[in-house]
């Protein structure tokens, strides 16, 4: 009998723990918490966003204030807001402000040397002297935590002697992409074929899409877009370099996750944005009806939350906060904001610099370029998402993103047609 009762206790108190140990949630993996945790975690994250939101215009466009301090960054496990500070005597003036004295406990002042007016003039100087030396194969962007610029290099053959001793006066911080220093626990993968006898397939971020021109190549699907009123056209993004400027064979497949199939037609293109500037977005018009548009992000690795719901598509500002993306290749995963304003060097030849980059941590791989790139966006519905971009680049421990409002500021302007085009969310 006693043996029994000890059983049950420990059975219960196993039970217990698995509870409490529980990490289905991708926020959960991420900050390392527990799923009990993670409303608590994400409201506190938001805390720390929305005062970021009320100092970060202070300290940029106060001409008191944008060359005393080097500008800000969310500590999710410290739980405060880090304030780079450059003159530690205007911390009292700027606490005293009505707008920022009621958070005066969730700021933390550390000290550094470059304010947000010289890390602008260095990433402006450095971006200058890349496009002089005709660099290839990098990434560009302001680091607020090293309160430095980054030249991130990729992988490649290409010798940067000649360009880094030009760019030496600004001291930036040289990182190389190392394969090695890189690794991720892939989740197991769950099968899910389509069949193309299905009538309605549905179709959600993240998902693969294939183009067939130049032997093919695999991309991932970002997000819907529709017309408010002029059209019932459906569309929906992908990177620019998906689509082949070299071929008139571009045309767009369909291709679900862990799957080579790609027999479901989606439509041509209809817009690319790098005849028309330094942006990495491409525009499918959907030309297949059997295709059921969905404001969904898909996770379907994972046993909860395999369905995320697009409920926005608002901006993110804050460094160090959280971000996700879904892709074909690599499915979901998350990391932190590291930049924005970043600029990317292709590695091939002629015309290849995108800018107005989000610049992540997060983990992909190439066919993950054009995937969606989310975050959460409440405490009360963990799988509801706020949808901020698609992936155009990825290196070992970076990943580089077209932020939707770049691209929808851009088709708005550009293009005639698209002038009442949305995103597609829930609700719309
Ligand atoms: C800057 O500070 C001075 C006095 O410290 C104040 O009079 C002025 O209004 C401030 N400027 C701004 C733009 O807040
Ligand atoms: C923070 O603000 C409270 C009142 O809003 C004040 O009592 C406290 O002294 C302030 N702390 C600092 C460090 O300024
Ligand atoms: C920053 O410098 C000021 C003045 O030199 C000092 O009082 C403060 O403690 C320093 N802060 C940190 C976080 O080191
Ligand atoms: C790279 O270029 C520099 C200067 O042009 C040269 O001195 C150096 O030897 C080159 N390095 C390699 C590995 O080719």
């Amino acid at each position: 009998m006693r043996v029994i009762y000890f059983l049950i206790i420990l059975l219960i108190s196993l039970q217990s723990y698995s509870i409490y140990a529980q990490q289905n949630h991708p926020l959960a993996k991420l900050w390392g918490i527990s799923d009990t945790e993670v409303p608590e975690w994400l409201d506190a994250e938001k805390y720390l966003i929305m005062i970021d939101g009320i100092l970060r215009p202070i300290l940029e466009w106060d001409k008191n204030f944008s060359s005393s301090f080097g500008g800000t960054y969310i500590d999710i496990f410290k739980n405060w807001l880090v304030v780079n500070t450059v003159d530690y005597s205007k911390v009292e003036e700027l606490l005293a402000l009505p707008q920022i004295s009621p958070y005066n406990k969730s700021l933390y002042f550390e000290n550094v040397t470059d304010s947000i007016e010289q890390l602008k003039y260095s990433l402006q100087e450095i971006t200058l002297i890349a496009d002089s030396y005709d660099v290839r194969g990098a990434l560009i962007y302001t680091n607020m935590e090293l309160n430095n610029i980054v030249i991130y290099f990729f992988d490649t053959l290409i010798n940067h002697t000649e360009f880094i001793n030009a760019v030496e006066p600004f001291n930036p911080e040289i990182i190389y992409a190392s394969t090695q220093s890189f690794s991720q626990n892939m989740i197991r993968p769950r099968r899910r074929d389509v069949n193309s006898r299905d009538l309605v397939v549905k179709v959600s971020g993240g998902d693969g899409v294939y183009n067939e021109a130049g032997g093919g190549v695999m991309c991932s699907i970002g997000c819907w877009l529709k017309h408010q009123r002029t059209s019932d056209n459906l569309y929906i993004t992908t990177a620019g370099h998906c689509y082949d400027e070299g071929s008139d064979e571009n045309y767009f497949y369909y291709s679900p996750w862990n799957s080579n199939s790609h027999v479901l037609p989606i439509g041509s293109i209809q817009f690319e944005s790098r005849a028309d500037g330094f942006y990495d977005f491409a525009v499918i018009i959907v030309e297949n009806e059997n295709l059921d548009p969905q404001f969904i992000i898909r996770n379907d690795d994972a046993d909860q939350y395999r369905e995320l719901i697009i409920i926005n598509d608002g901006l993110i500002s804050s460094h160090y906060a959280h971000i996700c993306k879904s892709g074909v290749i690599t499915h979901l995963t998350c990391g932190y904001v590291l930049g924005f304003d970043g600029v990317f060097y292709g590695i091939e030849e002629n015309n290849n610099k995108v800018v107005e980059l989000i610049i992540t941590d997060l983990y992909g791989l190439s066919g993950d370029a054009g995937g969606s790139v989310f975050s959460f966006a409440s405490s009360e519905n963990l799988h509801s998402v706020g949808v901020h971009g698609i992936v155009v680049t990825v290196g070992p421990g970076i990943s580089a993103v077209q932020s939707l409002d770049t691209i929808l500021y851009f088709v708005h302007d550009k293009l005639g047609i698209f002038r009442d085009v949305m995103v597609y969310v829930e609700g719309s």
